[in-house]
Order: C-alpha cells, then sequence, then structure tokens
C-alpha cells in the first residue's frame, strides 16, 4: 500500500481535506495500482489516491489555483528559485500531480521543463486536471528518472528529484545518481532533492552529500522531509542570500515569501555531513 497517513509527506493535509464518502473525478488503473483523482471537503482540492486506500494520498492540489501547494515540502522547494541566476531549462525527476511546476509555471511562465514521469496515468491527471493552469504545457516524458540521467547530456539550469513509491529506495538505483546530475548542470545551476527520510538508505544520502560543494538543507516542520538545495559556483553568505530573496520576492511577488522560506535553511559544511547523514536509516 503506497503512502499512508503518518508515514509520508504525501498526506500532511490529510486531516483537513478527507472527507468520509469519496467523491471520484477519475479513476485509472496504471501500471502501478489503481491511480483516482478524489475531491476533497475543500472547494477545489483534490488528491490523487492509490489502489482505493483514500486517508492517504500521491498528492494533492487546487484547481484554478496554480500556485496553492499542499504539502509541507513543496514550499521549502521554491526556495530554489534564490540560487537560480536563470530559469530556462529544467528538468523534473517525478512529476506527480506537477505541482511544483505548476507553482514555478506561474512565475517563470518561459521556462522549458522536461517532466520525467514513470506513471503514464500521473501525466494524464497533470493533463486533464492541472494543464489548463499553466501558460505552457511541459515537455512530457514517460519514462524512469534513473534511466533517463543516464543517457542525459542535455545541461539545467534546475533539477528537482522527487521520485517516490511507497516503499524505501534500494541504494543500489542511486549509484552515481548525484554526479551524473552535477554533470547535467549549467555552471549556476541548481539541484533540488527532496529527501524522505524513511525511504533513503544512509548510504544514499552520504553519496549526495559529497557530491555537491554548496548545500543547504531544511526539515520539514513534520520531521518527515528534508528539501536540500545544491548550487554551483561560489559559495554565498548569509546575507548575501537574504538580499537576493528579498530583491526576487519584491520583483515577483511569490506566494509563498522567498524570506520567509530562507530562513527555514541551513548551510551545510562538510563538518556537518556525518550529522546529517546520521538522519537516514541504514537500509540495504
Ligand atoms: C512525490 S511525487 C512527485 C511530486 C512532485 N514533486 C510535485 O511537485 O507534485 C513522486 C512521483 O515520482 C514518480 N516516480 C517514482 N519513481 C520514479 C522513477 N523511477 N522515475 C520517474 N518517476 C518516478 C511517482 O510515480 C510519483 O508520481
Amino acid at each position: 500500500m503506497l503512502f499512508k497517513v503518518g508515514m509520508c509527506f504525501y498526506f500532511l493535509v490529510v486531516a483537513t481535506v478527507q472527507s468520509a464518502t469519496p467523491t471520484i473525478l477519475y479513476s485509472k488503473q496504471s501500471p502501478f495500482g489503481l491511480i483516482e483523482v478524489v475531491a476533497t471537503a475543500e472547494p477545489g482540492v483534490l488528491k490523487i489516491c492509490e489502489n482505493r486506500v483514500y486517508d492517504a494520498m500521491h498528492s494533492i492540489f487546487k484547481q484554478g489555483d496554480p500556485t496553492y501547494l499542499g504539502l509541507l515540502y513543496a514550499p521549502l522547494v521554491t526556495t530554489s528559485f534564490c540560487f537560480s541566476q536563470k530559469l530556462e531549462k529544467v528538468l523534473l525527476l517525478g512529476l506527480g500531480a506537477g505541482d511544483f511546476l505548476s507553482y514555478m509555471m506561474k512565475y517563470f511562465p518561459d521556462a522549458q521543463v522536461d517532466a520525467v514521469e514513470i506513471n503514464p496515468v500521473m501525466i494524464n491527471i497533470v493533463k486533464k486536471f492541472r494543464e489548463k493552469d499553466m501558460a505552457k504545457a511541459p515537455n512530457y516524458l514517460c519514462e524512469d528518472g534513473f534511466k533517463y540521467i543516464d543517457k542525459a547530456t542535455k545541461k539545467y539550469d534546475l533539477i528537482f528529484c522527487d521520485m517516490y513509491f511507497g516503499k524505501p529506495t534500494i541504494s543500489k538505483k542511486y549509484n552515481g545518481l548525484f554526479k551524473k546530475l552535477k554533470n547535467l548542470l549549467n555552471e549556476e545551476g541548481v539541484f533540488i532533492w527532496n529527501a524522505y527520510f524513511n525511504f533513503i538508505p544512509r548510504v544514499v544520502a552520504e553519496d549526495m552529500l559529497k557530491s555537491f560543494e554548496n548545500i543547504v538543507a531544511a526539515i520539514t516542520t513534520d520531521g518527515l522531509n528534508i528539501v536540500f538545495i545544491c548550487y554551483q559556483g561560489p559559495a554565498k553568505s548569509k546575507e548575501e542570500l537574504e538580499k537576493i530573496a528579498k530583491d526576487i520576492q519584491s520583483k515577483y511577488n511569490f506566494r509563498y515569501s522567498l524570506t520567509d522560506q530562507l530562513q527555514k535553511f541551513k548551510l551545510i559544511t562538510p563538518a556537518d555531513h556525518e550529522t546529517w547523514a546520521a538522519k537516514f536509516p541504514v537500509l540495504e
């Protein structure tokens, strides 16, 4: 069973949006189980559930409101806008219901986005329920993100990795992934990793930490996820980042204030690696 309440970052808003008798708006069998779009008690807010488990969700979004971010980790991801000089070429590994995509496209409508998603039904859902709220559609790539990275040569300004199913990841899958991702970044490119503690083996976290020079990280308030933001180029001081956040916020007027989000992040130095890696379980 995927994504149980209390087990995963997908379920942070369950208590407020759950309805007793679910209204199913879309239902389709996928290679990874039955996927349904379910109405919630909150008008316009929909959740994506799997195999008729309605107290759990893959994603949550609000139709007609592209900047609505219902899950705790998502506003943290937007902090990446402080680190990227430009957002022309973007790679999403794990599209889900396109929460981050929808938010980003609202503020950066010219971005060219490659959205890699293994589940064709998730792509269908984005097309059916979310595309109308976006300035333009991404380039959908229905394939395994790990395989995509093996053959990719294109360079990106921003890469967001968020590929999960409802069980811990096998560390072997991540072998060499971060090194390859780093090579796909432009000179001042940014890599974001939404790391779910319970599903990521410690060795994978250790590998990520040693693959990038400049890393900041924030833990969600429920303690279930860490959002890592890794950036290329010279290290930025706290003061420099605060000024950038303030300037970009006043330019774009983001729904989730960049200055507020930035405050939740801590700089990770090599001396801190062991402490951060120790937050992850020792898994195969
Ligand atoms: C948490 S969701 C991503 C949510 C997304 N970040 C957003 O902004 O809405 C995780 C997604 O990763 C996808 N996924 C899992 N393994 C994958 C893989 N190996 N390659 C590509 N997508 C994968 C799942 O199908 C699911 O849609």
